[in-house]
C-alpha cells in the first residue's frame, strides 16, 4: 500500500507546525512536529545537568531517553508530561546544541522513518525533506522574515502566559537559524526539489490551502471533502 508524505522545513518559528498541523487534519493524515522530539532530548539534558553540547554526554543520555508521542499530541518523557515544557524559551535556547550530534540525529531520524512507513504523513522540522524522507511526495521549504516569525512566536508565547521579551525571541530566532544551518550533521537547507513557500504575508488558512493545492497538483490525490 502506498503512503503519502509531506515534508514541511525551514527556520525556526517559521510557522511549520501550525500549516503542518492543520494540512495533516484536513487529509486526515497523521502529523510529526520532529521539532518536539529534539526538544524533549535537550530537556532530557537539561534535566541530567549535561552540558548540551557534549557529544559523548549525549550519547550516554540517549540510553535513557524514553518519548512517548500521544495521539492528543500530548510528549512525556520517561513517564512526565513535558508538553508545554518543551515550548519553554530555556529549552529553545539549548536544543540546538543538544540535537546537532550524530548519534542523537541517528537515532531520531530512524524514529521518523519508522513512522512514515506505516502511515500518511505529515513532517515538519530542519531535515525532513533532505535526510528523512527525500523521497517525499511534496516537500516545502517555509520561510518568513525574522520580524515576521518573532512576532508569531512572541504572540504565542505571551497567549499562553509566559513572560518573554521580543528581543529575546529574535535573538533565540537568530541564534538557532544561525547553529541549525551550519551545523556539521544534517544542516537546514532547501532540498533541491523543494517549493519555497515565503508566509510573511500569508494568513494560515491561505498557507493550509497552498500547501494543500500543490500536494493534489503533484500527485493527484483525491481530497474526499473540501
Ligand atoms: O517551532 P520552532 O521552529 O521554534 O522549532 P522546532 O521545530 O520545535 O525545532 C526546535 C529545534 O530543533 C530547531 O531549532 C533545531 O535545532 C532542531 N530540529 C532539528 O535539528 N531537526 C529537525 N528535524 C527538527 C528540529
Amino acid at each position: 500500500m502506498k503512503y503519502y508524505s509531506i515534508a514541511i522545513d525551514g527556520p525556526a518559528a517559521s510557522g511549520k507546525s501550525t500549516a503542518g498541523k492543520g494540512v495533516s487534519k484536513r487529509l486526515n493524515f497523521v502529523y510529526l512536529d520532529t521539532g518536539s522530539m529534539y526538544r524533549a532530548f535537550a530537556l532530557h539534558m537539561m534535566n541530567l545537568n549535561y552540558p548540551c553540547d557534549d557529544s559523548a554526554l549525549a550519547t550516554i543520555a540517549l540510553k535513557s531517553f524514553k518519548l512517548d508521542m500521544k495521539e492528543d499530541e500530548s510528549i512525556f518523557l520517561n513517564g512526565t508530561n513535558i508538553t508545554k515544557r518543551i515550548r519553554e524559551l530555556d529549552v529553545s535556547k539549548n536544543v540546538s546544541e543538544a540535537c546537532k550530534h550524530k548519534d542523537v540525529r541517528e537515532e531520531m531520524v530512524k524514529i521518523q522513518q519508522e513512522f512514515a512507513r506505516s502511515n500518511n504523513v505529515v513532517m515538519d522540522g530542519r531535515d525532513i525533506a533532505t535526510v528523512v524522507l527525500p523521497n517525499a511526495d511534496l516537500k516545502i521549504y517555509q520561510v518568513a522574515t525574522v520580524d515576521a516569525r518573532a512576532q508569531r512566536r512572541y504572540h504565542e508565547m505571551l497567549e499562553k502566559g509566559d513572560k518573554v521579551e521580543y528581543e529575546d525571541i529574535v535573538k533565540d530566532i537568530e541564534r538557532r537559524d544561525y547553529i541549525d544551518s551550519t551545523r556539521e550533521n544534517s544542516p537546514l537547507t532547501k532540498a533541491s526539489d523543494a517549493i519555497v513557500l515565503d508566509t510573511s504575508n500569508l494568513t494560515i488558512e491561505e498557507e493550509i490551502d497552498k500547501i494543500i493545492e500543490l500536494f493534489v497538483k503533484k500527485t493527484g490525490y483525491k481530497l474526499e471533502n473540501k
